[in-house]
């Protein structure tokens, strides 16, 4: 599954980054919001090597164009994002004419999912947890998409957006779906170490100290040792 952080934490997203997990960056304009988004935008792109989606603010097809048409000139690693609205579809045509990629986005209900494939979209972005405190099971949204893909062959990739927990993470994995963006929180929970593991670590730690056996620290191997005096 393809990992994105959602947001502009840069220690955080460089951190991923050396994980080697990060697949890119989403933002929206909340999380933008600023004296200098450009400035964000710069450091989002040099930080990682990963696109960086940027969501355009144009309420009609030609300025939702015209903004992803500048956002594409800043940088062809800046996927703009498209909200799935009938201005948002009419926009989306024109930028997959010019072979422009971009995420559909905003998606809170079936009918926008059901729009988005029918554009043939290259990505759809569903927002789980404002689904969900619409109080609706975010899963259902899921896995009315995943049998849009299967019944119909659409080939729009899904991404599970608006995450509150690892539970709307995993959701994603049953139904296979290709990307999730995690918000610090749910991503700092997910490289969070369960206790279990520090307990069963340093257990370890104990019982190879209590063996005062020094392998790492002299570089000396007993086996080694054996082998050379075989
Ligand atoms: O990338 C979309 C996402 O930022 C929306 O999240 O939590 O504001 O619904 P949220």
């Amino acid at each position: 599954m393809e990992l994105w952080l959602d947001g502009v934490e840069i220690d955080l997203i460089k951190k991923i980054d050396q994980m080697g997990i990060l697949k890119g960056v989403t933002t929206n304009p909340t999380l933008l919001a600023s004296e200098n988004p450009m400035q964000i935008i710069d450091e989002l792109l040099s930080i990682q090597k990963g696109p960086v989606a940027i969501q355009v603010l144009g309420d009609t097809k030609v300025e939702m164009i015209e903004q992803a048409l500048f956002l594409n000139k800043i940088s062809s690693r800046i996927l703009p994002k498209i909200p799935v609205l009938p201005e948002g579809i009419m926009a989306m045509k024109e930028l997959q004419e010019k072979n422009l990629d971009f995420l559909a986005t905003a998606v809170i209900s079936f009918r926008q999912a059901f729009l988005a494939f029918q554009a043939g979209v290259p990505c759809v972005a569903a927002y789980l947890g404002r689904f969900s405190d619409e109080g609706k099971d975010p899963s259902q949204l899921l896995e009315f998409m995943v049998k849009m893909k299967k019944n119909y062959g659409f080939k729009t990739r899904i991404m599970a957006a608006g995450i509150r927990s690892l539970d709307h993470l995993y959701k994603g994995t049953e139904f296979g779906i290709e990307s999730a963006t995690l918000p610090k929180t749910v991503f700092q929970q997910l490289l969070t170490t369960p206790d279990s593991v520090s307990l069963a670590l340093q257990k370890f730690q104990s019982d190879w100290q209590e063996s005062k056996n020094f392998l790492f620290e002299r570089g000396e191997s007993p086996m080694r040792e054996g082998l050379a005096s075989a």
